[in-house]
């Protein structure tokens, strides 16, 4: 018996980083995995031709595109169990550089993404009387790391995912957020940062190294699995110990 045995979980984000470490480590669990992303390319270059894997192309900051992708896969697999709200975006834009429509963008994205999924979701699983929703938040919304929309819209899936907990309780559905500190993925190699400030970061974490894709994901399985039955609005940072400062 594994430990997501027979579950439908949707990832956003599911062609890179953290969310294609999801992937992995949801199917080796005998999870069924729809593997949602606006990159069709690298859904298929990762996920292509696989039995346990379904491709979805999504905007997750489209309203009717979520619409049809929950139709869609609730006409095909029957269920979905579980929804991680992984997508998102970052800026290395600081408070005199980015424009209103940066603003925008990266609200739509990491802030209303989250939230429209949720709200799409929200009747399979209530019909089912159970759900498990992970929403990834970031550290930046706990501590102070630059003026920007990036941490604002970090912060809203903090407010958004404890209200659905508060919300979605009596129906069975559990909401969890995960903060996760600098990770190692595409999204951080992208950044142009200087590698000085990334080990000044470093320096300033207990655990004196950045946190790998499995970090997040192994921690995300759990919130998303059956053994955690009992917790719901729970926060839980994986910044190797960062933000306890
Ligand atoms: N890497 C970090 O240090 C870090 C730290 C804290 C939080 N996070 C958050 O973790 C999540 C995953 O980040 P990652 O580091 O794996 O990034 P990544 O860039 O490697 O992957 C993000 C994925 O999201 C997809 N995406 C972007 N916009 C989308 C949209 N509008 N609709 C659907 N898909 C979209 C991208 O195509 C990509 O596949 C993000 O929400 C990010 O903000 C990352």
């Amino acid at each position: 018996m594994t430990r997501l045995q027979d579950k439908v979980a949707f990832i956003t984000g599911g062609a890179s980083g953290m969310g294609e470490m999801m992937v992995k480590l949801f199917t080796a669990q005998g999870a069924t995995v729809v593997a949602a992303d606006i990159n069709e390319t690298a859904l298929e270059e990762k996920w292509g031709g696989l039995d346990n894997v379904m491709t979805l192309k999504l905007n997750v900051a489209s309203d009717e595109e979520w619409e049809t992708a929950i139709a869609t896969v609730v006409d095909k697999l029957g269920k979905i169990d579980i929804l991680i709200n992984n997508a998102g975006i970052s800026t290395e834009k600081g408070l005199n550089d980015f424009t209103i429509e940066d603003w925008r963008r990266m609200s739509d994205i990491n802030g209303f993404g989250p939230f429209l999924g949720m709200k799409h979701v929200l009747s399979t699983m209530k019909e089912a009387g159970k759900g498990s929703i992970v929403n990834i938040s970031s550290y930046t919304a706990l501590v102070g790391m630059g003026l920007n929309p990036y941490s604002a819209s970090k912060g809203a899936v903090r407010a958004i995912s404890r209200a659905a907990a508060v919300d979605f309780g009596k129906w069975g559905i559990r909401v969890n957020t995960v903060f996760p500190g600098i990770i190692e993925t595409p999204m951080v190699a992208n950044l142009q940062s200087s590698k000085a400030i990334l080990e000044g970061l470093i320096k300033m974490t207990p655990l004196e190294r950045l946190g790998k894709p499995e970090d997040v994901g192994n921690a995300v399985l759990f919130l998303a699995s059956d053994e955690a039955s009992y917790i719901t609005g729970a926060e839980l940072v994986i910044d190797g110990g960062y933000s306890a400062r």
